[in-house]
């Protein structure tokens, strides 16, 4: 039997459920798909309701790839930076297994990660209006609203930045997109049919998240 949600429940289930999704099937996303998450990112807020989400879908694979490419790259050279600088050693403090901390390091520079964008059959790009003063959290909300859209359906997101960190990267998207001067590339949304259940990433606690009245003093005494 079918379970029931107050619409509360249903909120929350799909917000906890979403999860980064990076392996998808073959099977391409609906017309009646896209047009939902269209709309959850047009009914975003936006500072002034500027609204200066513009959305590129990209089916093409040839273009998907080249994106894949620019996204992968970005993210080797990030993570390298972050190796240079120890805070990748730091972010992996506690992890005790030298070989797997080794393998971890490796994969995360390799300019590997965020390649796999490649794989999903469909590749949302969002751009946003430069001269808008929030766009930055415009663009944040409408990509999150796609999300939570993306899970209702029971199809599985990747939320990509890194093809528009570097300058130059976020100028050959531009280039391989047509996007006119005035716009930036924000980031990348890598959506199709997730291959597997994922296992939900960690969070930091509640009671270490939230003070009472002033900075300092825990709302929560404990984990709630
Ligand atoms: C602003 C932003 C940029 C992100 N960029 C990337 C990215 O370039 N590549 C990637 O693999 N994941 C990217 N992610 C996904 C995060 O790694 C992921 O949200 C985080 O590890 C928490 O996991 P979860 O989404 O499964 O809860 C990005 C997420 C956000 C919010």
């Amino acid at each position: 039997m079918a379970e029931t949600y107050s619409l509360a429940e249903a909120t929350m289930k799909v917000i906890q459920d979403r999860r980064s999704i990076r392996e998808w099937t073959e099977e391409p996303v609906s017309e009646e798909d896209i047009a939902m998450i269209l709309e959850a990112g047009r009914q975003a807020p936006s500072g002034e309701n500027a609204q200066p989400w513009r959305f590129i879908i990209v089916k093409d694979p040839a273009t998907r790839k080249k994106l894949a490419a620019l996204a992968g790259g970005g993210s080797g050279r990030r993570f390298t930076a972050e190796y240079v600088t120890h805070q990748m050693q730091e972010r992996f403090a506690t992890l005790q297994d030298e070989a797997k901390k080794k393998a971890a390091f490796e994969k995360l520079t390799s300019g590997q990660v965020s390649a796999f964008s490649e794989n999903a059959p469909l590749t949302l790009m969002v751009c946003g209006k430069k001269d808008v003063w929030d766009m930055p959290y415009d663009t944040s909300a409408a990509i999150e609203n796609m999300l939570l859209m993306i899970t209702a359906l029971g199809l599985g997101a990747c939320w990509v930045i890194a093809l528009c960190i570097d300058i130059r990267d976020e100028e050959r998207t531009k280039e391989l997109l047509g996007m006119p001067e005035g716009f930036k590339a924000i980031s990348l949304i890598s959506i199709g049919h997730p291959t597997r259940p994922h296992r939900q990433r960690p969070r930091i606690p509640i009671n270490q998240l939230v003070f009472s009245e002033k900075w300092g003093e825990p709302y929560y005494k404990e984990n709630v």
